[in-house]
């Protein structure tokens, strides 16, 4: 990723205040969030070295961007039903999802006591924290209750078909589906919370907050596998984002279109709660048992470090699979798979505790951590990769008996934008 050019910036950021008049006028609610973008403060922010991700180019930022270390997910539905109204607000969002991932929040050199501020001014003083900023269409954009409230239904692509109900699925409507999404990703939480409490302002009345998910990850050094929860290494198998022939067969959409989506992806977010209290009362071999790779060199069973091969087909000297026939690298290899692959992105969340029954033995219900993984993955085609994957996996991962996915999204996430478009503008064109 490369440092985003400056004067296209300050152009990007005159058009947005340009545009943010009109689309003031238009929604009310937006006004505040609006009327003025604070500029002017020339003191380096306290995190400055940390250089921007880009924003314009083939394909949205957020997806291929190394890992920062805070997301705040969000989906919302269309309180609309005019084509026009969506328009200006995937506009709004896009300029000034790129105004925040150019340049840090500066201090307004001119402040007004008698206006709201334009911005909620936590973020002054930071730098950008590598902030990306990802937005995707759900199905109910094109067509919901049967009604085609935009006139796109026909461009729904196939791929976005809705997921089939798995396994095991305890879905919260609270914590599913949406009609829009906008990810926010930063090294520092403030920054990731600061963009979506914009992109809320400026949907105004136009897309309600329908549910959210904040997420971290663990702090790693370059190069090495970070460790999720369960203490083990997370991410050694995924596919690698510089690999381009991989990218390009199993996540960025190809000739089987439709057009407008060339370039982008599909991606699917499931809150998945984790029962950590009853996994750490676990004996190792088990969870190692269970995962199918050892826990402290991430290596497979049997081997010794972490990228030696994973070989489903070795057997210990009585015969029996090395790889337990249900653990959860198993049953999510390609190989398993028809050769599926996808490109996961996942964070981990907490939520703090709250009152929880357990689906397996000992079936405890009390106060436990409402926590787990944040997991979402990229693919050309969520019905052979994600739910061809995951059949299988609800029905029979030995992980199950300690997970619950109790949320699900499903987005189309339209390929980037240059300067002067929006996200998503040939889908409207
Ligand atoms: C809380 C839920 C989950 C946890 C804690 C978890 C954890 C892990 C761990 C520790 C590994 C081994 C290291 C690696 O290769 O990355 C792994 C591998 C993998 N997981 Fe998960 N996972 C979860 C859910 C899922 C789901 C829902 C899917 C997809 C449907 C999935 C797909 C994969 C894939 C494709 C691999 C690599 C398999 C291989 O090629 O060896 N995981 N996961």
């Amino acid at each position: 990723m490369t440092r985003p050019d400056e004067a296209g910036h300050k152009s990007a950021r005159r058009n947005f205040l340009a545009r943010a008049v009109v689309a003031a006028a238009a929604t009310p609610l937006a006004t505040n969030a609006l009327a003025k973008v604070p500029q002017g403060s020339t003191a380096a922010p306290v995190n400055a070295e940390v250089a921007s991700e880009a924003f314009f180019g083939k394909h949205q930022g957020g997806i291929t961007t190394p890992m920062q270390r805070s997301t705040y997910f969000m989906a919302f539905d269309l309180a609309t039903t005019e084509r026009a109204d969506l328009i200006a607000l995937l506009r709004a969002w896009t300029e000034a999802a790129a105004n925040m991932t150019h340049g840090p929040a500066e201090i307004d050199p001119k402040p007004d006591a008698t206006q709201v501020p334009a911005d909620s001014g936590d973020t002054i003083g930071l730098s950008n924290a590598r902030l990306t900023i990802t937005f995707g269409f759900g199905p109910g954009l094109f067509e919901k209750d049967g009604v085609d409230r935009f006139g796109i239904a026909r461009q729904r692509p196939a791929a976005l078909a809705d997921l089939p109900r798995f396994t095991g699925d305890q879905l919260i409507p609270e914590r599913t589906g949406g009609d829009l999404s906008v990810q926010a990703c930063a090294d520092d939480a403030q920054v990731a919370e600061h963009a979506i409490r914009r992109m809320v302002g400026l949907a105004g009345a136009v897309a309600r907050i329908r549910w959210a998910q904040t997420g971290f990850s663990a702090g790693f050094k370059a190069g090495e596998t970070p460790r999720n929860q369960m203490g083990f290494k997370d991410g050694t198998m995924n596919i690698s984002a510089k690999d381009a022939a991989t990218m390009n067969q199993f996540v960025w959409v190809g000739e089987e279109g439709p057009s407008w989506m060339r370039d982008g992806s599909y991606m699917v977010i499931r809150p998945i709660r984790i029962a950590l209290e009853h996994w750490d009362r676990m004996k190792l071999g088990f969870q190692e048992e269970t995962v199918g790779r050892h826990k402290y060199s991430g290596a497979p069973i049997g081997k010794h470090h972490e990228f030696d091969k994973l070989d489903l087909d070795a057997t210990d000297k009585d015969g029996n699979p090395m790889i337990a026939e249900n653990s959860h690298v198993r049953l999510a290899a390609p190989e398993s798979n028809d050769g599926a692959q996808i490109l996961r992105r996942a964070f981990a969340y907490d939520n703090g505790v709250a009152q929880i029954a357990e689906r397996w033995p000992p079936w405890r219900q009390a106060m436990t951590f409402d926590a787990g993984l944040l997991f979402q993955c990229y693919q050309r085609d969520p019905r052979t990769g994600f739910s061809r994957m995951f059949e299988k996996m609800a029905k029979f991962d030995m992980l199950n008996q300690f997970t619950t996915h109790v949320g699900s999204g499903l987005f189309a996430i339209p390929p980037g934008v240059k300067p002067g478009e929006y996200i998503g503008q040939k889908l409207f064109g």
